[in-house]
C-alpha cells in the first residue's frame, strides 16, 4: 500500500518561516509597514453590562483611572513596595533598551558555535527560568519540532526541557530520545537552589560528563546570579560557558535575558526581532493616556472585575502556538498577584478542545469568571475544508463560499465571547496578527507592565513569591536536605497533630 499523500495540501508555512530564520536571516522588523501590521488590539465590546450579577461598567473603570496613572507614575520612579532584598525589582522595565547589538552578536555567535556541534539541546529550569523560553519555543515552532530534519528546523538542534517537574518516568523518556546524539544542556537557576532543577542537572551533567568526557565542559551552559548561588559556584569551578540573570529582575520577568535568549536563539528564534517588540510594546506602554496604554487598560479591567467578585480569569486561545503563552501567563499572574488573599487564579485553555469540557461552567456554573481570549488573527497555515458528494454534515457550504479551517476557528472565540457574555461572562479579546517573534515580545512587556500596575492597585509587592519559597523549604525538610533540620521538626510535630486521613 502506497503512504498517506498530502493531496491539495499547501506547503507548511511553519517550516518554510523556520528555514527562512535559520539560513537566510532576512527581517524587516525596523519597518514602519511592519509595525503597523503587527499592532496588538483589544477588543472591549463584550467587557461591560454583562447581564446577571457581577458585571462591570465602563464608569468602573474609569473611576479607577487616577488611581491606574498613580501606579504608572510609581513604577517609572521606582517607589512603593516593588522590592526584593533591597533592590526594586523593575530591572525589566528599561532592560528593551539596554540590550546591546553587541551583546545580541555575542551570544548568538556563542549559541552558533554550540549549534553546530550538537544535535539536541536541553534546557533545565522551571517557573520563571523555563516557562517564557518554552512558551516563546511552540509560540513560532512547528508542533512537531523535533521530529523534523535539521534542515526543516533551519538548522536548529532538537530542543527538549527538564526540571519541570520530579517525574522519572518523563525524564527517563526524555533520556530515550536523547541515546546517542550529541547533547548540550543550559542549566537555568537564579536561586542555584531549586530542587528540581538541581536535581536534573546532577543527573544530566553524569550523563554528559561519562559520555564526552574531557569534551563535556563545552556541552554545558550555566545561566544564574553573576555572584551568588550554588550554581554560580558550580559553574566558576567547572569553567562553564555562563550567562547573568540581572540581580533587579525575578524570574517571571526574565526571558527576555539571557535566560530565554539563550535557548531562543540555539531554536533559531530571531532575538532581535523578539527584542524589537519588547521596545516597541515599551514605548506604546510609556503613555500616560489611559485609553492608550494596553497595559494600563488591561490591569484596570481585570482589578474592576475582581472587586466586582470575577475570581477566576479564564485565558483562552484558538492556537495551539498560542497556549504556551496562556501558560506564561498562569504563572506570571498568579504567582505576583496571589498575595494576602488576593488574586485571580488564571486558567489557560486551548480552544475548542476546552469549550467541551469547562465551557459548561464558563456557561452556567458560578458567575466568578472573566475571559481573556488570545486571538491569533493570522496562522501559518490555511486549510480548505473539501466538499464532498453526501454532505450529510451539511458542511459544503465552506468549499461553495470558499472558506478554509481558519475561518471557522476565528468563530471558536467570536462564538463563546458572545455566548459567554450572554451568560453573565465579561471578556476582552487580544487580537495577536500573526506567529512572530515580535509580537510575543510585545505581548510579554504588555502584561509584564499589567501586573506591575496590579500590584499597586491590590497594595502588595508583585515581585516576590513567598509563597513558592514556603513549598520549597517544606520540599527540602521533607527529602532531608541538611540545613533543614528544624524545619523537619517543625514540620513532624505539625503532622502529628493533624489526623491523616488515608481510605
Ligand atoms: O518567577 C519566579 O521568581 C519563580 O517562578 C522562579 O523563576 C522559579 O521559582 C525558579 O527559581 P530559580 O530560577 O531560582 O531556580
Amino acid at each position: 500500500m502506497e503512504g498517506f499523500r498530502l493531496v491539495d495540501i499547501d506547503e507548511n508555512h511553519t517550516i518554510e518561516k523556520q528555514i527562512k530564520r535559520g539560513f537566510h536571516k532576512q527581517n524587516s522588523f525596523g519597518s514602519e509597514a511592519f509595525r503597523e501590521e503587527n499592532k496588538i488590539s483589544l477588543d472591549l465590546t463584550y467587557m461591560f453590562d454583562s447581564p446577571g450579577n457581577g458585571s462591570i461598567t465602563i464608569k468602573d473603570v474609569e473611576l479607577l483611572i487616577p488611581h491606574v496613572n498613580k501606579a504608572h507614575q510609581m513604577l517609572r520612579n521606582n517607589e512603593g513596595n516593588i522590592h526584593d532584598g533591597g533592590l526594586p525589582m523593575t530591572g525589566w522595565l528599561d532592560l528593551p533598551l539596554k540590550i546591546t547589538e553587541e551583546h545580541i552578536r555575542d551570544l548568538k555567535a556563542v549559541t552558533d558555535e554550540l549549534c553546530g556541534r550538537i544535535d539536541a539541546f536541553v534546557s533545565l529550569g522551571i517557573g520563571g527560568s523555563y516557562l517564557g523560553i518554552e512558551a516563546t519555543f511552540r509560540a513560532l515552532t512547528h508542533e512537531y519540532f523535533n521530529q523534523l530534519s535539521r534542515e526543516q528546523r533551519g538548522g536548529a538542534p532538537e530542543i527538549y526541557f527538564l526540571g519541570q517537574n520530579m517525574d522519572p518516568d518523563y525524564f527517563r523518556d526524555t533520556l530515550d530520545m536523547l541515546e546517542g546524539k550529541r547533547v548540550a544542556i543550559n542549566v537555568i537557576s537564579k536561586s542555584g537552589t531549586t530542587t528540581e532543577t538541581a536535581v536534573a542537572f546532577r543527573i544530566m551533567r553524569k550523563l554528559i560528563e561519562e559520555s564526552f568526557g574531557a569534551n563535556a565542559r563545552q556541552m554545558i551552559f550555566a545561566t544564574t546570579d553573576k555572584e551568588k548561588g550554588a550554581l554560580r559556584k558550580i559553574s566558576d569551578e567547572m569553567g562553564y560557558r555562563s550567562f547573568e540573570i540581572p540581580d533587579d529582575i525575578g524570574g517571571r520577568f526574565s526571558v527576555l535575558t539571557d535566560v530565554g535568549l539563550v535557548g531562543l536563539a540555539m531554536a533559531r528564534i530571531d532575538i532581535e526581532e523578539f527584542l524589537a517588540g519588547f521596545r516597541n510594546m515599551r514605548e506604546i506602554t510609556l503613555v500616560d493616556d489611559f485609553w492608550k496604554n494596553p497595559s494600563l487598560i488591561h490591569a484596570a479591567l481585570r482589578y474592576a472585575a475582581w472587586r466586582a467578585g470575577k475570581k477566576i480569569e479564564v485565558v483562552a486561545t484558538n492556537a495551539s502556538s498560542l497556549y504556551s503563552v496562556a501558560r506564561w501567563m498562569e504563572q506570571l499572574f498568579p504567582e505576583s498577584e496571589g498575595h494576602e488573599g488576593q488574586g485571580m487564579w488564571v486558567s489557560p485553555s486551548f480552544y475548542s478542545e476546552k469549550l467541551h469540557a469547562n465551557g459548561q461552567m464558563i456557561q452556567e456554573g458560578e458567575r466568578n469568571i472573566i475571559e481573556t481570549f488570545l486571538m491569533l488573527n493570522e496562522h501559518d497555515n490555511q486549510i480548505k475544508v473539501p466538499g464532498i458528494k453526501d454532505d450529510l454534515d451539511g458542511l459544503n457550504f465552506l468549499d461553495d463560499r470558499g472558506l478554509d479551517m481558519g475561518f471557522v476557528n476565528k468563530r471558536v472565540i467570536e462564538g463563546p465571547a458572545y455566548a459567554h457574555y450572554q451568560g453573565g461572562v465579561p471578556n476582552m479579546t487580544i487580537e495577536i496578527p500573526g506567529r512572530n517573534a515580535f509580537n510575543l515580545g510585545q505581548i510579554y512587556y504588555m502584561m509584564e507592565k499589567s501586573v506591575a500596575i496590579s500590584g499597586y492597585l491590590m497594595g502588595h509587592n508583585p515581585f516576590v513569591q513567598p509563597g513558592v519559597e514556603a513549598y520549597k523549604k517544606a520540599m527540602f525538610a521533607l527529602i532531608g536536605k541538611p540545613g533543614f533540620n528544624e524545619q523537619a521538626r517543625k514540620m513532624e510535630s505539625d503532622l502529628r497533630q493533624i489526623k491523616r486521613i488515608k481510605i
